[in-house]
């Protein structure tokens, strides 16, 4: 199976884009049932001892703001969304901000510095870290019943001195300053007593090829040169000392493309070294976050396990929509297919590490404007690659939710529903994202404004979703 995935991401990376590969395994399909009703978040010893290592109070580093207690891993469900597009920029999520730049060949963060005058692009992009997300959208994702955040930051945006590594500190041609942006963030996650997941999203070479990365390219090096990994640990280590106790926790990097034989074969000893420097750098209340790298939770059985290793999480990503035999499929098999994934989950997180899913959404298409990349359309319509099926229109499938009909927003409601209950069933989940310009879908600000996300996230209009797939 996981020659097929290689093969498949391989094609088409070699097509010119790499958007497609963030899939979930095909093997997902064949895993039995499992309800979630009878579900109930039970730890192994294995879990129990790793959690009471950490029942310690995380100390804040900065007095002026409040203290926020630890979050009971484990116990307490995670409970959150992402701030997607903030401080790393994805054209789909901000399309305005990406056409009012008067080129098209701007297609990411990376092709921004590189196209335009600095002072212009720095004017650009300290409007959009100072507006995108808000005070008060904290405000409204606590209001909303949510317990953390998870925030994303490129490589490029972290300040290391001359001291803090002895590789280049060029990040040419990133615009960095996002970095104090971030810092006033963390305080109002504070405030707002929200917990956060920091994850470095874009690593030096890209991780994985997608705009996401900063940079959407074929070339995806960050384990094929000798430096870029190396380079992306002090990077790592400079995170810990400088924001230990401003965060719960950090994720050493996401989405790294598993499916490059390179990074494959780096990320075990990454996430291992990785994990070492943060526990040097930051001691033991700082939680560390690995990523399956799209291979799928089971490829890390034993891994960074109690006693060798403590406070590990493993964060999943969960998709339907980035290849055509997901999208092909009806909306009550995409709530099934959500409901086939748990026994792995499950049995996974029962005898491994914590597990969350930290990102997924409610989009059963992939029709929201440049989705697949900027100037790229969708698979759904048929407007990106020829002689390949097609599902139907686009219209009233993202965009704006005033032509959602309301046998949509039923399902949307349903989805959401099934993918929490998973989620809770292991240690939590985020959605992806908090905020889009122009896609409903996607969007859980427009989800609580439309009703099919519940003020609550706990309320419940089919409480048994998964027992009846
Ligand atoms: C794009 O063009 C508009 C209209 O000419 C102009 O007002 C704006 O400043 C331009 N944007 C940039 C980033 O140059
Ligand atoms: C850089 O190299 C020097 C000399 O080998 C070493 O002492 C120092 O610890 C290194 N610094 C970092 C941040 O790795
Ligand atoms: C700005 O532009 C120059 C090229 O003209 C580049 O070398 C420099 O590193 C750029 N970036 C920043 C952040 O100054
Ligand atoms: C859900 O998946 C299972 C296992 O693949 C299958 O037997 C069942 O028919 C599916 N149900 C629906 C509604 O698609
Ligand atoms: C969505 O459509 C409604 C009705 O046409 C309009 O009032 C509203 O401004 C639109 N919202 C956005 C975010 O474009």
């Amino acid at each position: 199976m996981l020659l097929v995935l290689l093969f498949f991401c391989w094609f088409l990376l070699g097509q010119g884009s790499a958007q497609q590969c963030r899939l979930v395994s095909p093997q997902n399909f064949v895993a039995s049932p499992a309800p979630v009703s009878s579900q109930t978040p039970t730890q192994t010893a294995n879990i129990a001892s790793q959690s009471s290592s950490f029942a310690t109070q995380s100390s804040s580093t900065a007095s002026s703001t409040p203290t926020l207690s630890t979050f009971d891993y484990g116990t307490d469900p995670v409970r959150g969304v992402n701030l997607g597009g903030w401080f790393v920029l994805e054209p789909w999520i901000t399309p305005t901000l990406f056409q009012n730049l008067n080129d098209s060949d701007i297609v990411d963060e990376f092709t921004m510095g590189q196209m335009m005058d600095n002072d212009t692009a720095l004017d650009v992009l300290q409007g959009h870290w100072n507006s995108w997300i808000t005070e008060d959208d904290f405000q409204a994702i606590k209001a909303a019943g949510l317990n953390h955040v998870r925030m994303q930051i490129g490589y490029w945006s972290v300040p290391l001195t001359s001291s803090d590594t002895n590789y280049t500190r060029n990040v040419d041609p990133y615009i960095p300053g996002a970095w104090p942006y971030l810092l006033k963030a963390l305080n109002w996650a504070k405030q707002y007593g929200l917990h956060v997941i920091l994850d470095l999203h874009g690593a030096p070479g890209s991780q994985n090829g997608y705009d996401n990365s900063g940079h959407r390219t074929n070339n995806v090096n960050w384990a094929s040169d000798d430096v870029s990994v190396p380079r992306t640990l002090d990077i790592i280590k400079f995170i810990a000392s400088n924001l230990g106790g401003m965060i719960d926790i950090l994720e050493l990097i996401n989405e790294p493309g598993g499916f490059v034989s390179a990074i494959n074969n780096a990320l075990p000893g990454y996430y291992k070294d990785g994990y070492q420097i943060v526990r040097d750098a930051a001691g033991n209340d700082l939680r560390i976050m690995i990523m399956d790298g799209f291979l799928g939770v089971d490829a890390w059985q034993d891994f960074l396990t109690y006693p060798s290793a403590q406070g590990v999480l493993m964060d999943t990503h969960e998709y339907q929509i980035f290849n055509y035999p997901q999208l092909q499929l009806s909306f009550d098999e995409h709530i099934n297919y959500s409901c086939q994934v748990l026994s792995q989950l499950s049995s996974y997180a029962k005898s491994n590490i914590y597990t969350i899913i930290g990102e997924w959404t409610t989009a059963p298409t992939d029709c929201a404007k440049w989705l697949n990349g900027r100037n790229i359309g969708a698979r759904w319509d048929g407007t990106w690659q020829s002689g390949q099926p097609t599902f139907g229109s686009c219209n009233g499938m993202s965009g704006n939710m005033s032509a959602f009909s309301s046998d949509y927003k039923t399902f949307l409601r349903k989805y959401y529903e099934a993918q929490v209950a998973i989620g809770e069933a292991i240690q939590g989940w985020v959605y992806w994202t908090w905020k889009v310009e122009n896609a409903d879908d996607w969007s859980y600000q427009r989800g609580l404004e439309g009703g099919w996300i519940p003020q609550d996230p706990t309320d419940r209009i089919y409480p048994n979703i998964c027992s009846n797939s």
